[in-house]
Order: structure tokens, then sequence, then C-alpha cells
């Protein structure tokens, strides 16, 4: 994981820096450093924490970096060495000449190692990273050209990288190099930028260049290179970024999450939108690069993804398998990729991510492409290096999500996958046109009842405060809500630290039963619908085992207030699309119960929103 940024150019680079790592905190915050070039020699700059530490730093140092024009930055999310500030990046080498920032994992360090501490180095750190900095210098050391010196080392080196280079003797050159982990460079006017993540440099440039695997780019204030690491040189490919300046706002809210999941009716609207025109009319995915031919040939799916994704997907297995009977497998992208999988030109796969850039979803990809599948990808992030691979690429639009713990884009992506079924049901007409219209009729008034619940939420939060003092929860469900079920516990578990887990409640009393007392209760999602009695059952089933028993349930039925300790009532939904808002509940309860135990909702700890490491 990790975030990178670099500048060269005219103006003060502190702020520059800080700003852009502001950005890229998503993609960890447990340390943080920059390094800055005087023109005469480098200073660098580590803290411990979150950013706010190194931005104190930074404060006491204003004096000494002011003047200064190059430097580069980065945010930590500890792989290798734990987060302290020696293991902080940037990591020099040892006469201090040379800084480097670098994301990724080098999988060959040790070997690497073994080999620069017989030829003298002295490594301080118990990082991969301080390794490419010594065998960086190693061979400047011998050729005394930094972008030579990076080409020589990356042909060493396994694993992958986004690094970024400085030099005490070049105050005229950043060099920038990645393989399988994200780079881009923003262009200005005599100056360019080097970010991880496009956040980190819109607020600067539009005009930017992505690299690709094993290219290298060489930036002075006045030119920018690109070579490849056989030295051949290449065209650079610039674009212009269909991005806005993000804000990075609150609006008001305590906390991003709950901002974000107050923002989840607007971004159903916002979905649906020039897809769905009219409740008559067939849904307009345009997206879908198969013909009608092709999907009707289609004999199997498998949808990978990891997380509050893999959720989403367990969803769109249902939806799709009910309404166009194709069989779907749902699989776990770091399970997919380490076994046999039985995937080919006949298979379509789905990849479904927040972020686009979960490296695990990245190699399941990679290989289902290699096997000749078609690729459609869901995400947040349609320039993300997954929406690369993408034969067909829905971008789900829940715009720019902070909080760690996905809520608006887990909605947005279940959306997506009712569009998707719906679509491909309709184009193989394997669900009648009543059908389909009644399902769309009801999507379209979806954020009303979404907004119901939230302005309710009040009874969510005392809930959330009863229940904040047990340690251990279960959460029981069926059919298309057992996806909700393991979300529901996942936010738990992320923001709060409180053990929760989703089960099939049919699978209750095979096993996990034997836990249940008045210690742990039991959040039944209890909607209304084909599973909506055998639910119930199981609820009994726990009471008669004590467990303290809360309701989430669109059923009005008075007789359930004499079996439910709490019940959480929201508006009546059709089952088939309840997975949609019986989400929201669990989300609020997620966040109101890490709220009331003071914990750090937004950046829980060991934690980062993009997992960019295997
Ligand atoms: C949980 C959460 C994670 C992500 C997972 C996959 O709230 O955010 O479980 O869902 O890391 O990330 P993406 O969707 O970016 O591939």
């Amino acid at each position: 994981m990790c975030g990178i940024v670099g500048y060269i150019g005219s103006r003060s680079v502190v702020e520059i820096l800080t700003s852009g790592l502001r950005k890229l905190e998503y993609r960890g915050y447990d340390s943080s450093g920059i390094a800055v070039h005087s023109g005469k020699e480098i200073k660098v700059y580590k803290a411990e924490g979150k950013l706010q530490n190194l931005d104190d730093l930074m404060q006491k140092h204003v004096s000494e970096t002011a003047s200064s024009t190059l430097g580069i930055g980065h945010i930590r999310w500890a792989t290798h060495g734990a987060p302290t500030t020696v293991n902080a990046h940037p990591h020099t080498c040892n006469c201090g000449k040379l800084v480097i920032v670098h994301n990724g994992i080098i999988e060959n360090y040790k070997e690497l190692r073994a080999d620069l501490e017989k030829r003298g180095c002295k490594f301080r750190s118990q990082t991969d990273t301080e390794t490419v900095a010594h065998l960086v210098a190693y061979h400047y050391g011998k050729l005394q050209n930094l972008t030579e010196a990076v080409r020589q080392a990356t042909k060493e080196i396994d694993g992958a990288y986004a690094l970024c280079i400085m030099h005490q003797d070049n105050p005229n050159v950043l060099v920038a190099t990645k393989r399988n982990a994200p780079l881009l460079v923003g262009i200005g006017e005599g100056e360019y930028f080097v970010a991880s993540d496009v956040p980190a440099i819109i607020e600067y440039t539009k005009k930017a260049m992505y690299l690709n695997d094993n290219e290298i780019v060489t930036l002075t204030r006045e030119n920018m290179d690109l070579i490849d690491i056989d030295n051949n040189k290449i065209s650079s490919k610039i674009e212009m970024l269909p991005w806005e300046p993000v804000a990075l706002s609150k609006m008001g809210f305590k906390h991003f999450m709950l901002k974000e999941i107050h923002e989840q009716p607007d971004v159903i609207r916002n979905v649906l939108s020039g897809k769905l025109f009219n409740t008559d009319e067939p849904i307009n995915l345009s997206e879908v690069n198969l013909t009608k031919a092709d999907l009707k040939k289609l004999n199997r799916i498998q949808i990978i993804a990891c997380g509050t994704s893999l959720h989403a997907a367990m969803v769109g297995k249902y939806l799709i398998e009910e309404f166009c009977g194709i069989p779907v497998d749902v699989e776990a992208s770091s399970e997919y990729i380490y076994r046999k999988t039985v995937t080919d030109e006949k298979t379509l796969v789905i990849g479904v991510s927040q972020s686009g850039e979960t490296a695990d979803t990245i190699t399941a990809i990679k290989q289902s492409k290699e096997r000749g599948s078609h690729i459609l990808i869901i995400t947040n992030r349609p320039d993300s290096t997954m929406a690369r691979f993408a034969d067909s690429l829905i971008p789900v639009n829940a715009g720019i999500e902070v909080s760690v713990a996905a809520t608006k884009s887990y909605v947005a992506q279940l959306i997506s996958f009712y569009l998707l079924a719906i679509y491909m049901g309709e184009v193989k007409e394997s669900i009648s046109q009543v059908f389909s219209k009644n399902l769309k009729k009801e999507l379209v008034i979806l954020p009303q009842k979404i907004e119901q619940i939230l302005a309710h939420k009040e009874i969510i939060q005392r809930c959330a405060k009863h229940y904040s003092r047990y340690k251990d929860f279960i959460y029981i469900a069926r059919g298309i809500n057992l996806a909700t079920s393991l979300e529901g516990a996942l936010k738990l578990k992320e923001i709060s630290y409180i053990n929760a887990t989703g089960y099939a409640a049919g699978e209750l009393k095979h096993g996990p039963i034997a836990m249940l007392d008045e210690t742990m209760p039991v959040l039944a999602i209890l909607m209304k619908g084909s599973v909506y009695e055998k639910i119930l059952s199981n609820a009994e089933e726990s009471k008669a085992r004590n467990a303290n028993l809360i309701a989430l349930t669109d059923s009005d039925d008075p007789k359930l207030d004499d079996l439910f300790d709490f019940i959480i009532r929201i508006p009546e939904v059709s089952e088939v699309l309840s997975p949609i808002i019986s989400v929201i509940p669990l989300q609020l309860m997620a966040y109101y119960i890490a709220e009331f135990l003071g914990k750090d909702v937004d950046q829980p700890r060991n934690l980062a929103k993009s997992v960019t490491v295997e």
C-alpha cells in the first residue's frame, strides 16, 4: 500500500508534498516522511503515526525548507518492519545523498540485502525499501547517472514498486518508475508532479501521464524523458484527467463515514441516471461490450473481489442466477489466484473493486484475461489499474469515498449489479417484462426509503449506545441478505474492533449456537419474503439460549415485540431489493458503536483504504 508524491518546479515543495500526502492518506497512515532538496543538500523529515505529526514537525522547520522546490514524500502502511520513524520513508543510502520513496513490496529484498551487506552497505531499517536505496546508490557510484542507476537497479528487483528518487548531486532531476503499482506524472508549466493517485495532484494540473510497468521517467524543471527498462526511448502519452479538484470536506458531519452514509440516496439516483430512463424501457447498459449473441452464449460467470466488494458480488451472484439462470461463482481474489481455476474464453469474469487498485483482484483479473475470458470491471475508479484490463467497464459513480470503511461504494456496486442482472435478463428474455418493470419502479423509489431510515437514525443510535458494551456479536440472515449479515459484521469489526460474525441463520445450529448466552447479542436480518419464517425460528432458537436479540425488519408484526429485545424497523421493500436498504441501519449501527467507543472511525487501526499489496 502506501502513497508517494514528488515535485520538481519553482513552488515551495513542502506544501505540495504534505497536501498531496493528505489526499493519499487512504493508502495508509501509520507514518510519513518527506525529503527536500535545498539546491545544495537533501534533508529528510519523518514522523511516526498520523500525518498531522509530520505537519507539526515541518512547522518547526519552515525556515530551512521554505525555498526548496524539489522533493519527495511518502505515507506508509507498514508491510516490512513496524511503523516506526526509522522504518518510515524516505530511505537513504549510507552517504545520505540518495533518497527514495516506495510503494509496493520488493520480493527478493533478502537476497539483495545480503549482497549489499557483503559490499559494505549498513542497513538501518527493517524495510524492503532500504534495499532499493542502497542498490540504486551502488549503481550510481559506478555510472554517475541517476536514471541509468535506477534502470540497472530495477533490472535486479523482483516484486511490485512505484519509486520516486532524487540525488543530492542532481538538484534539477527527479526520477520515477513503476511495476505493478500505480504512478502518474502531472505536467505543469515548468514543473512536474509525481503521485500514486490523481487526488494528490489535481489541485495543480489536469495534464498528466500514467506510467506503464517498467517505464522510467526523468523529470527536470524544463523537460520530461521517458524510457523503458531496456533503454528504448518512449513517446509520452499525455492525457487530460477528467477530474475536478477533490473537495475533502465533511460537510458538517463529524466523520466522513457518516457523511458518506448520508450520501447514499443521491448515489443511487446517480448510478441509475442514464441507465434507467423509463421503467417501460430496457436498461441501457452500453458499457457492456458483449453482443446479445455473446450474452446468450455465456454459460458461466465468475465474480472476483475482496472485502466489502466481495459481499456486493454475493448479491450479484444471487441476482444473475435468479434473473438469467447462468451459474455464477463468487470467489475472494486472494483465493482465486493460488489455485487451478476453470476459467476460459466461455467464462465472463467480473471484477468488483471500489479502488480498482486491490492487488489480489488485479492479479486475478490478469490471470483470467490471459485465459481468454471477457473481463467486466465494476469500479468506483474508471481511471484505475483494474479498469485498464477491462473489456467492459461499469463505473459505479459513487464519488470519492474517503472513510476507510466502504459504505456508499457498496450500495453503488449493488445498484450496478441490479442493473447488470436486469439488463442480462432482458437481453436473454429470461425475465418477464412485468417483472422487470416492477423492479425498476421500486428501484427508483429506493432513495426515498433510505432517506426515511436516515431521518430516524436516532433509533439506531439508541440501539448502538445500548449494545456498545458487548464484546461479541452474531449477525444472522438467509438468502439474498446473507451478504448483508457479512457486510454488517465486517463494518462493526473494522471500525469498532468488536468481534462480529455473519452467519447463514440455518447454519447456527450446526455449531455457532454453542457460543450463545446472554453475553452474545444476535442481530437477525428479518426481511419479509421467502425466508422470513425460517429466520424467525432461528431467532427463537437463539432466544432459547438466552441470547439478547435484535431484529432488523420491514415487518410491523406486533408479535415481534415479545421475541426481540430491540427492533429496528425499516420501510417495506420487496425481498429481492432488500439488501440495498437493509445494509443502511447496519452501517449506522457500526458507526455509532465505534463513535460511542471513541474509535478513530475514518481511519481505523491497521487498515488502509486501498490494499495494493498481495
Ligand atoms: C471494508 C473495505 C474493504 C474493501 C476491500 C476491497 O469496508 O473497504 O474490505 O472492500 O479492501 O477493496 P476494493 O473494493 O477497493 O477492491
